[in-house]
């Protein structure tokens, strides 16, 4: 409600009287630190100080009456004026304060305010001026996530084994908008190679805001035939090319300061069997979603979200193969929605947790299976 209150002063224009306090500028270390934390980008990071403003003011002159009832602006005021009863005028206020690890008292502040239904949702689903790699970006799932988060204003980097179906789809959406994307042949399961993709995207986008770790085999096999060779090639693209995705990528995310977005695109299968075959791909998938579940848990300080998609059955070249094709119709079979997926719908869905729509979410996944584990 507070939020509110606040996106209707800044709706009616008051900011522009607040501007001239705003001492958070896009490329200052107390932006830098306050972003990170709040996991935005730059960008906002001005419209977050003069809701600060707006904040230590209200836009009539006088402190915000929730602010004064807030305990950590009690316990700040104590701090930097002790002795003073009532606030100090903002620009007073401002220069008393000029550390920047002050600022960590602005996500507290300002995370409620933001929790409102203030922001247009064009807003929100803007990714204009983020950097997205996705692995396995050439096809399949991996190409129709690529396409939303491209569509959405976002740089691409298609990261994947097969250079030749990465490049084609790297040039089709420079097609669309120049020099928005470029390709690397990667293999997630060889750390140098994963080196390579990130620095490819710092060298070619500048950073690393959104990886989506969709690189993923699922080779048939019963668990009486398969060799061990087989079961560890799926766990090393399937669980630790995830490992080392994010590794890499976090790194960079947490040097930019401004937080990140992880996606894991994991399977059904991470949470419940879908069919014999799949022991090597069930054991990586599970794998897949508890290492979501707990790096979410560690970087969530960093304004790094995790966030897994479970799909169902999602019609690509890797379920359209004819090995796997009696698989897929008895799948189907069993489908409450009577049909596969189509990659883009889970490109919806990775751009709905690759946006500010999914703001308030980390550590989750979401199964977009057409109701495959309802039976
Ligand atoms: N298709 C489905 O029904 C379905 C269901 C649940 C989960 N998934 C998951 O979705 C992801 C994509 O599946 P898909 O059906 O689109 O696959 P796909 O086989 O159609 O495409 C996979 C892409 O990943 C690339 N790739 C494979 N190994 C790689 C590696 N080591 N490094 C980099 N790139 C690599 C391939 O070259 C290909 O471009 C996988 O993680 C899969 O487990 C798929």
């Amino acid at each position: 409600m507070f939020g509110r209150i606040v996106g209707e002063e800044i709706a009616e224009g008051r900011t522009l009287m607040l501007s001239g306090l705003c001492l958070c500028g896009a490329s200052s270390e107390a932006s830098r630190l306050g972003a990170g934390r709040l996991g935005v980008g730059p960008q906002k990071v001005e419209l977050y100080a003069v809701l600060f403003d707006l904040m230590v003011e209200g836009p009539e002159g006088e402190q915000h009456p929730e602010l004064a009832r807030h305990p950590r602006w009690a316990e700040r005021r104590r701090k930097r004026c002790p002795g003073t009863a009532a606030a100090t005028h903002p620009q007073e206020w401002f220069t008393t304060m000029p550390h920047p690890a002050d600022w960590a008292m602005l996500p507290a502040m300002t995370t409620f305010a933001f929790s409102s239904s203030a922001a247009p949702l064009t807003n929100l689903i803007d990714l204009g001026g983020k950097t997205a790699i996705v692995t396995g970006g050439a096809m399949g799932i991996g190409r129709g996530i690529a396409e939303r988060l491209h569509e959405a204003g976002a740089s691409v980097v298609i990261a994947d084994l097969d250079p030749t179906a990465a490049e084609a789809v790297a040039s089709s959406l420079n097609e669309r908008r120049e020099n928005s994307a470029l390709w690397t042949e990667t293999d997630v399961g060889n750390a140098d190679g994963v080196a390579a993709m990130v620095a490819a995207a710092i060298d070619g986008f500048g950073g690393v805001d959104i990886l989506v770790n969709n690189a993923g085999i699922y080779p048939f096999m019963t668990f009486r035939e398969m060799d061990v060779t087989l079961f560890e090639r799926v766990l090393r693209v399937n669980l630790v090319g995830v490992f080392l995705c994010m590794k890499a990528a976090a790194e960079r995310m947490i040097v930019q300061g401004h937080g990140g977005k992880i996606i894991n695109v994991t399977s059904v299968d991470a949470l419940h069997p879908s069919m014999v075959g799949l022991a090597h791909y069930d054991a990586s998938k599970h794998g897949a979603w508890g290492l979501t579940k707990n790096v979410a848990l560690e970087l969530s300080e960093h304004g790094i979200s995790v966030n897994a998609i479970a799909p169902g059955a999602v019609a690509t070249p890797g379920t359209g193969v004819a090995s796997v094709q009696d698989a897929v119709d008895e799948t189907v079979a069993r489908i409450p929605m009577h049909r596969m997926a189509d990659p883009d719908e889970m490109g919806r869905v990775a751009l709905f947790l690759a946006s500010d729509l999914a703001s308030y979410m980390t550590g989750s996944q979401v199964v977009a299976d057409g109701g495959m584990l309802l039976r």
